[in-house]
C-alpha cells in the first residue's frame, strides 16, 4: 500500500506542475472540493462558505467547485484521486486516514473524550497540532480540524447495554479501532462507504450504524432505524487536506489567503456543527419516525467497561503519550 502512495506522490508532483503551468493563462485555478455528506450538514456548510469567502477575495484568479454527497468521489477514493491531481480538497472523517498514519486512530477511541470542548483543547494543543500534520509524508497537507460531533447508535433493535449489541451488524467507517470497538460487544462490524449506509439499513442487510445526529438526519437513517441510542461514545471529526504540491505550487501571497477563508469557514462549520448538534437531536425525536433511547449512568458505565480496552489494543500504533494528553483534555 505505502508503495501505491509514493507512486501517486510522483505522479501528483507532474500534475502539479501542469496545473500551475498552465492555471492562470486559462482562466480561474479550480479548487474542486469534495466531500460526501449532505449540502445542509457543518462540512457541506463549511465547503459552500470557503466558496463564497474565495469567490469574494480572489475572483477571476481561484474558483472553488464544491461537490457534495458523493458526487464526484466516495471517502475510499478522494485521497488517491488528490495525489493524482483529480481533486484539489476535501475534509474526510479522520477515521478514513489510518492508509496514510496509524496516528489518527486516536479519535477513533471510544470514550475518550468528553465532549467538544475537550476535542477543542486536545486539538489547539501541541499533540492535537503535531497529529494534524501526521499526514505530511504521504505527500498531503492537513490544513484543520472541521468538527462534526459526538456519534449515537443506531439499530433495529433497542440498545440499552452491551449484551444487546451482541451478534448484530454494524456499518463502520474504514478504521480498525472502530472495528475492534464493535468486535468488544460481540457484533460484527463491516466497513462501507458512507454513500451506502442509507441502503443497507433500509434492506436489512445491516442492523445498525454509528453516526452524529447531523448525518442521521440528513440521510434519513433515523427513518429506518426504529431506535437510537443516545451514547455519544466516539467522535466524529474531520482533516481538511489538500495534496502538498498543490498547496505548495500557489503562490505565497494566494495561498496566504486562501488559507485565510479556510479558517473562517472552519470556525463558521464549527458553530454549524454545535447547533446542528441540539437542532437535529430535536427534529429526529420530534419526528416519532424512532425512539431515541437516554442510558442511566449504570447502563452507560457498562458501553464504557467494556468498550474502552479498545484503547491499550491500539497504544503501540497511537503512542499512549497522545492517548494521556488526549485524556487529560478533559480536565
Ligand atoms: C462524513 O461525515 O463525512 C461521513 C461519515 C461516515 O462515513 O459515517
Amino acid at each position: 500500500m505505502f508503495q501505491k502512495i509514493n507512486a501517486l506522490v510522483a505522479t501528483a508532483a507532474v500534475a502539479a506542475l501542469l496545473v500551475s503551468g498552465s492555471a492562470f493563462a486559462s482562466g480561474p485555478v479550480k479548487i474542486k472540493f469534495s466531500h460526501v455528506v449532505a449540502e445542509n450538514t457543518p462540512k457541506g456548510q463549511m465547503a459552500n462558505k470557503f466558496k463564497d469567502l474565495v469567490g469574494e477575495r480572489l475572483a477571476g484568479k481561484y474558483e472553488v467547485e464544491v461537490f457534495p454527497n458523493s458526487q464526484l468521489f466516495g471517502d475510499n477514493k478522494v485521497l488517491e484521486a488528490m495525489l493524482l491531481g483529480d481533486v484539489q480538497m476535501a475534509a474526510p472523517a479522520l477515521s478514513k486516514y489510518s492508509r496514510f498514519t496509524k496516528k489518527l486512530q486516536i479519535y477513533d477511541l471510544p470514550f475518550l473524550f468528553k465532549d467538544m470542548a475537550a476535542v477543542e483543547k486536545f486539538q489547539k494543543g501541541p499533540v492535537g497540532q503535531e497529529l494534524l500534520g501526521s499526514i505530511g509524508k504521504k505527500g498531503l497537507v492537513g490544513l484543520g480540524y472541521l468538527h462534526n460531533g459526538m456519534k449515537q447508535l443506531s439499530s433495529s433493535k433497542a440498545l440499552k447495554v452491551p449484551a444487546d449489541a451482541d451478534g448484530l451488524k454494524f456499518r463502520i467507517m474504514s478504521s480498525d479501532v472502530l472495528a475492534a470497538q464493535f468486535k468488544a460487544v460481540g457484533a460484527t462490524p463491516l466497513k462501507k462507504p458512507f454513500s451506502e449506509v442509507f441502503t443497507l439499513l433500509q434492506t436489512k442487510a445491516i442492523d445498525g450504524q454509528e453516526n452524529t445526529w447531523s448525518n442521521i438526519y440528513s440521510k434519513k437513517f433515523f427513518e429506518v432505524q426504529p431506535y437510537i441510542t443516545e451514547t455519544n461514545h466516539g467522535l466524529l471529526d474531520y482533516m481538511v487536506v489538500t495534496s502538498k504540491e498543490f498547496w505548495m505550487g500557489l503562490p505565497d501571497a494566494d495561498r496566504a489567503v486562501i488559507k485565510k477563508s479556510l479558517d473562517e469557514a472552519i470556525a463558521f462549520g464549527n458553530d454549524v456543527a454545535a447547533k446542528k448538534a441540539m437542532d437535529d437531536r430535536k427534529k429526529i425525536i420530534d419526528s416519532k419516525r424512532t425512539e431515541v433511547i437516554e442510558l442511566t449512568d449504570a447502563e452507560r458505565a457498562q458501553w464504557v467497561e467494556v468498550m474502552k480496552p479498545v484503547w491499550v489494543e491500539f497504544e503501540k500504533e497511537i503512542g499512549k503519550d497522545n492517548i494521556d494528553a488526549a485524556y487529560k483534555s478533559n480536565m
